[in-house]
């Protein structure tokens, strides 16, 4: 099995997965998201040794810094921009879904669909240099690989709405302190460390027990409408002026003016 985008390591039964796009800040491109989506729907599905998946980003700048905008430009171009939602909205499922628990090890980073991602999985290890946030309304766009939905059942309704209408990210000790992150450990050994320390725990337990209470704590969430209505307005939004601005702004590093058009 092998990957162009993702290094692959395994111990004692815990898998770590690194997202390696450094250079771009690991930003989701549709090659590393079709890498993901064979790794938990085909590659390891069915590898029942398995206790556990680290999930964590290359470099030490970034856990992901979101969608890739210079490649989803030209998709919302084609006017496909709901599509590539529901696309990332079936493969953050799968993550969701997997039969052991997802551990997210955050350092630096974590924006747009880098939280995205980030909230996909069952646990959240930050270190203190890592920063949370849905910065789609400075692009003119919404958060559309489930962040109006997670956002909300991790923090609640109110801090989820401040962050997404302001783009405003948050620091480690905030995330904590609202609950979307787990525990805040001073660097990434560390905060593997502690990641690794949680699945071995887990990895003592009945592993029936363990997919069925992920299975059981989903079906409290699941909320296809919300994830469609979603996709619906991310898809209207990348059809906006405002959006074309917003990408441009960004790609020549200046401020975005929106029309509201
Ligand atoms: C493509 C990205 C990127 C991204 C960073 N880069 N984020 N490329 N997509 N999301 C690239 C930059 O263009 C730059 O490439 C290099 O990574 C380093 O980034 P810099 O901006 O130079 O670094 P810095 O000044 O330290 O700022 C870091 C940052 C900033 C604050 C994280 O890069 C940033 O604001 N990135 C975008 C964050 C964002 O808006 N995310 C949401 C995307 S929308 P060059 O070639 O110039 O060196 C989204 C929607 C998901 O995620 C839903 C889809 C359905």
């Amino acid at each position: 099995m092998s990957y162009q985008n993702l290094l692959v390591e395994e111990h004692d039964g815990i898998v770590t997965l690194t997202l390696n796009r450094p250079k771009a800040l690991n930003a989701l491109n549709a090659d590393t998201l079709k890498e993901i989506h064979r790794f938990f729907g085909t590659d390891y599905r069915d590898r029942t040794d398995i206790h556990g998946v680290i999930l964590t980003g290359a470099g030490g700048r970034a856990f992901v810094a979101g969608a890739d905008i210079k490649e989803f430009l030209g998709v919302a171009n084609d006017g496909n921009g709901e599509a590539m939602a529901h696309r990332g909205h079936e493969i953050f499922f799968l993550i969701e879904r997997f039969h052991v628990p997802v551990v997210a090890v955050v350092d630096g980073y974590a924006l747009g669909g880098g939280c995205e991602l980030a909230m996909a999985c069952h646990l959240r290890i930050a270190t203190e240099q890592a920063k949370f946030g849905q910065p789609e309304v400075n692009l003119g766009i919404i958060p559309g690989y489930g962040g109006t939905q997670r956002l909300n059942q991790y923090i609640g309704k109110g801090k989820a709405t401040e962050l997404i209408l302001t783009g405003n990210p948050i620091d480690a000790t905030e995330a904590h302190r609202l609950g979307l992150v787990n525990y805040v450990l001073p660097d990434r050994e560390a905060a593997h460390a502690k990641a690794t320390e949680l699945l071995q725990t887990i990895g003592t337990k009945g592993p029936i027990a363990i997919r069925e209470s992920i299975r059981a704590i989903n079906a409290y969430y699941e909320n296809k409408e919300g994830f469609a209505a979603e996709a619906r307005a991310f898809g209207n939004t990348t059809k906006t002026a405002d959006f074309q601005e917003g990408a441009a702004a960004f790609i020549e590093k200046r401020k975005a003016e929106f029309g509201g058009r």
